[in-house]
């Protein structure tokens, strides 16, 4: 690796799960206790905004309680220390990234933000949001969380594409790849002769499309990963890169 590569990086609520946030599709996840398109759609917030709230309200109390672990830890010292860019983008919506020191593209939202859905105003949200929340800047009674739901189009998109097109890494971290367009990032980065490592508990559905998966919990694989990068440094491409 050379001291002015750009190193792109994905991550999925993988990465949160050592902090204590459920996942969506592992056992237990939040899509086996909730339906999506009872919480996570447009059609849903219009036909229950009380149930959709009190889902984003449980998360939002949830996210704020916990921590970041050595995974979000690492990637704030990768930021930090490595001598080019390195741009995490995440499907997240906790705050762990910025938690740790780091900064994150949140192409799915966030759930500290508010969004009003009549004026586009957005603030930090009140940490119990109900259909009564009005708007700071408009006064309507239209607020929602400030979240990309199934349907709607992922935030950052332009940004993320021209990052993944001039990337020499490319990892993705905690993610299952199968939600598009995140699951797709790999190939884009792979055509633009990136080098791609994945990084999981398991094989994901687009394990294949990776020059390397390393198999672990995030907490003990990432700062090794961004151990052998910073020590390997811009010495060549051996050592800790992908
Ligand atoms: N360390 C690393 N990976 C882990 C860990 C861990 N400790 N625990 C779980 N994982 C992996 C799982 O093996 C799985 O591949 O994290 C992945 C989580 O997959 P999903 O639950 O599908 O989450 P994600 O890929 O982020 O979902 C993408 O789908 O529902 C939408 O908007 C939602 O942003 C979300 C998107």
């Amino acid at each position: 690796m050379q001291p002015e590569d750009k190193i792109v990086i994905l991550t999925g609520a993988g990465i949160s799960a050592e902090s204590g946030l459920a996942t969506f599709r592992d056992d237990g996840g939040l899509w086996a206790q909730h339906r999506i398109e009872d919480v996570a759609t447009p059609e849903a917030f219009a036909r229950d905004p009380v149930l959709v709230h009190r889902f984003y309200s449980m998360r939002r109390t949830q996210a704020a309680a916990a921590e970041p672990n050595p995974a979000h830890v690492a990637l704030a010292r990768l930021q930090r220390d490595w001598p080019g860019e390195v741009v995490i983008v995440t499907q997240n919506v906790d705050g762990l990234h910025e938690r740790a020191g780091a900064t994150a593209l949140h192409m799915h939202g966030e759930l500290s933000r508010a969004l009003c859905a009549a004026c586009g105003h957005r603030w930090d949200a009140p940490s119990e949001m109900t259909p009564e929340t009005t708007c700071p800047a408009c006064a309507q009674v239209s607020a929602r969380p400030d979240i990309v739901w199934f349907g709607e189009m992922p935030y950052h998109m332009d940004e993320i594409e021209a990052h993944l097109a001039d990337c020499a890494v490319f990892a993705a971290i905690g993610t299952s790849g199968q939600v598009w367009p995140a699951a797709g990032f790999v190939r884009e980065a792979a055509r633009a002769g990136a080098e791609t490592v994945e990084m999981n508990l398991e094989r994901s559905e687009v394990s294949r499309a990776f020059d390397t998966v390393r198999i672990g919990p995030a907490g003990r694989v990432v700062p090794a990963w961004v151990d052998g990068i910073l020590t390997a440094g811009t010495g060549g491409t051996t050592g800790g890169a992908p």
